[in-house]
């Protein structure tokens, strides 16, 4: 917050300055040639979830790289303005709106956790700058206004992919659910589990809550054992959901523990280990696909990035920069409007998670991936259609 006010009052005072100097030479208009367009984007690129924005934001590099490398757009090149927010809550809305006033970007990418795309939604919406998630699934980022757009499903969908994999492949009827109270997306996606999971007949035994940065969880995992059930829903984020996994097998649970896109990180196998083998969670891509779309952009990312294999974050990261640039060159201008109104026109765009189509509610319907843990690596289980 120092910070900002502090940095604020030196742009007004730059402001002034070059108003009383030269107030007969303003700066070159938006959209001349020669200067830059600015994109705006907040990740968590330190802190809890670093491995969302670390991978978020080579993925949107990438993007803007390739696009600036094909001459730009609108015969400019794209120029990323990247703030991080240290995976904190209440960071997001800060660095956004610095983004916005003091930099001015055309429109923001970010975020991937839920509860930050929701800080900063409302304060782009406020301000009409067009604001893409690529990855936040819980519906109500899309819901704050007609300026909000995200590239993937929504958690009504995946809460609906993993209570029927509970079901058809676990073949599991009874089960808990251990959900982030302080997360939005815990919270929504535990709910569209849950019931689906119930309407299919299936039995949720307990509910049990944390909080996010909790690393104790056994009092829950004790009450979910002496419950009986056949699994555990886990719908967090990957350093709890790997401590989970630990502290569930050092009380002898030895059932699935299972979750969502959340889960997807290096670091789960890294911090669960044995611990996570055979658990499964739902995700928006698999680099394991042998289409052209994902070889091509593996391969991409892979010679970009010190080899690195790109993840759902990256896959998705990239295509909310591509498809922004798709939309600023339909729009053939960067006003807030006129880029909101191609985005929402947005139309069998072919992207690398998927041909991506904007709805009537800004959000984009594509398939779910299964992935299980198996010999200390992620593998493809199984292609959810929507
Ligand atoms: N969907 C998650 C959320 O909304 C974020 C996420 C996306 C995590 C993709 C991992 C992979 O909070």
């Amino acid at each position: 917050m120092h910070k900002l006010s502090r940095r604020s009052v030196l742009a007004l005072l730059a402001v002034c300055s070059l108003g009383l100097g030269s107030c007969s030479k303003p700066a070159a208009p938006a959209g001349s040639a020669g200067d830059t367009i600015k994109v705006g984007e907040f990740a968590s690129l330190t802190g809890k979830e670093a491995a969302f924005g670390q991978s978020s934001h080579k993925g949107t590099v990438l993007a803007i790289e390739e696009l600036n490398a094909a001459g730009g757009v609108l015969g400019r090149k794209l120029e990323l303005v990247s703030e991080d927010n240290q995976s904190k809550p209440g960071e997001s809305a800060t660095i956004v709106k610095k983004l916005i006033s003091r930099d001015k970007v055309v429109a923001l990418l970010g975020e991937v956790a839920s509860s930050r795309s929701l800080e900063a939604a409302p304060i782009c919406q406020a301000a009409r700058i067009p604001m893409i998630s690529p990855s936040s699934t819980n519906p109500a980022v899309t819901e704050t206004g007609d300026y909000i757009f995200r590239v993937c499903f929504i958690d009504p969908f995946q809460g609906v992919v993993m209570a029927k994999f509970a079901k058809d492949t676990l073949k599991i009827r009874k089960v808990a659910v251990l959900t982030s109270v302080s997360s939005a997306y815990s919270v929504g996606l535990a709910k569209y589990f849950t019931e689906r999971f119930a309407k299919d007949g299936g039995t949720i035994a307990l509910e049990q809550k944390y909080s996010e940065g909790d690393k104790d969880f056994k009092a829950q995992l004790t009450a979910i054992k002496a419950a009986g059930v056949e699994g555990i829903f886990v719908p967090g984020y990957y350093t709890e959901a790997a401590l989970i996994c630990k502290q569930a097998r050092d009380l002898g649970l030895n059932i699935p523990l299972f979750g969502g896109d959340g889960w997807e990180a290096p670091q789960l196998i890294e911090i669960g280990g044995a611990a996570v083998e055979g658990c499964y969670y739902s995700t928006h891509y698999s680099p394991e696909n042998q289409s052209p779309a994902v070889t091509n952009f593996v391969q991409k990312f892979k010679q970009r990035w010190n080899g690195e294999t790109p993840d759902a974050m990256a896959a998705l990261a990239y295509d909310s920069a591509s498809v922004l640039a798709d939309a600023i060159k339909r729009a053939g201008s960067t006003e807030g409007a006129k880029v909101r109104a191609a985005l929402a026109a947005t139309k069998d765009f072919a992207a690398v998670s998927g041909n991506t189509t904007l709805d009537a509610q800004r959000n984009a319907t594509k398939s779910a991936v299964v992935v299980t843990i198996k010999g200390g690596a992620f593998k493809f289980v199984e292609t959810v259609a929507p």
